[in-house]
């Protein structure tokens, strides 16, 4: 086991589920990015917890695996320093989710808050199967797999990360000391809302992807929610909880540009058109970089399916020896 922090590792995922946009740049992805100088990084496409969800319409996920990762190697992650890898291409995920599963009571997974709150959120699917209900456990698994020390997660993931602890424990009481636990490493950063201000979600259509170009972010955003009660510019408006500031505040790097604009607000001395349109600008001065490496790596077909099948060989090296270790404290060994 790595004692050297900067061996450490860290691993990740995200499932497949839709277009990356700005609230997992902000929210995860600047964060997996800068993990990389101090920590051995693994970042993952979750697509068999995407199939917790999506079941019944599988045939999207494949597609939206490879377009998140050519938005992490946007944004900064290097396939050369990190392992970016798919969950499925490494099947031993799934044998350490049986195994783990023998010993977890199941009121362990029940009682994870977010299996009640997804199943009441999603409520026009079923979601009383065994694969959901075991959504924590695989988790579980694909961090303990590689040993990670550290987990970024975002807040509703902590409860995964106390129970994937629990279950080492367990798992170890009957078979000796394996694993790390696994430590969550949160984002503190504000959830950033839609353009409406409803929560940010695909099936709002509400988002800024961050494949989107330079016009649609300028639409999207003259467009944003603002204070509704300012029907014109000099009357004096809100800034706390005003989508337009939380924006400006992520993403724009002039911090005495957004305080004049908030002063200015709140005094009803500013115009929405004026404060949106240097929020266009600002976005689109964070995504221009993306969409330059995004589109280098397009322009060689075939690019990121190498990236993902060599990283997704060089995590099964680890993942099989991992096995071969459990197996054998599981006597089962043949
Ligand atoms: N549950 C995570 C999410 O919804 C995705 C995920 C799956 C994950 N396996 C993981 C995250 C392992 C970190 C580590 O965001």
């Amino acid at each position: 086991m790595a004692t050297d922090e900067s061996q450490a590792r860290v691993v990740s995922g995200m499932r497949p589920t839709g277009k990356l946009h700005l609230g997992h740049l902000a929210g995860a992805l600047r964060n997996w990015v800068d993990l990389q100088a101090r920590y051995d990084c693994m970042y993952f496409v979750a697509d068999w917890h995407a199939l917790t969800s999506e079941y019944a319409a599988t045939g999207e996920v494949a597609g939206y695996g490879y377009d998140n990762v050519a938005d992490w190697i946007a944004a900064g992650i290097d396939p050369e320093r990190s392992t970016i890898f798919v969950q499925s291409l490494v099947p031993e995920h799934a044998e350490l989710f049986l195994l783990l599963s023998m010993v977890v009571p199941i009121p362990w997974l029940e009682r994870v808050p977010t299996h009640k709150e997804q199943m009441e959120q999603l409520a026009d699917r079923d979601l009383s199967t065994l694969g959901f209900l075991g959504y924590p456990l695989l988790q579980c698994a694909d961090v303990i797999m590689y040993r990670a020390r550290y987990v970024p997660v975002g807040e509703d993931q902590v409860p995964h990360l106390e129970l994937a602890r629990e279950v080492v424990r367990r798992f170890h009481g009957f078979f000796g000391e394996l694993f790390p636990e696994p430590q969550p490493l949160t984002t503190h950063f504000p959830r950033l809302p839609g353009i409406d201000n409803r929560k940010m979600s695909k099936s709002y259509g509400n988002t800024i992807d961050l494949s989107d170009d330079a016009e649609t972010v300028r639409r999207k955003v003259m467009r944003m929610y603002t204070d509704p009660k300012r029907i014109r510019a000099d009357i004096p408006g809100t800034v706390e909880g005003n989508p337009v500031f939380t924006y400006h505040d992520a993403f724009n790097p002039d911090a005495e540009e957004v305080e004049d604009f908030k002063r200015r607000y709140r005094a009803g001395t500013v115009g929405d058109v004026e404060v949106k349109r240097s929020l266009a600008r600002a976005i689109n001065a964070v995504l221009d970089p993306l969409r330059e490496r995004r589109a280098e790596l397009l322009a060689r077909p075939g690019r990121i399916r190498e990236i993902v099948l060599d990283g997704s060989s060089r995590a099964r090296a680890i993942a099989r020896e991992t096995m071969a270790e459990v197996r054998d404290a599981v006597r089962l060994a043949y």
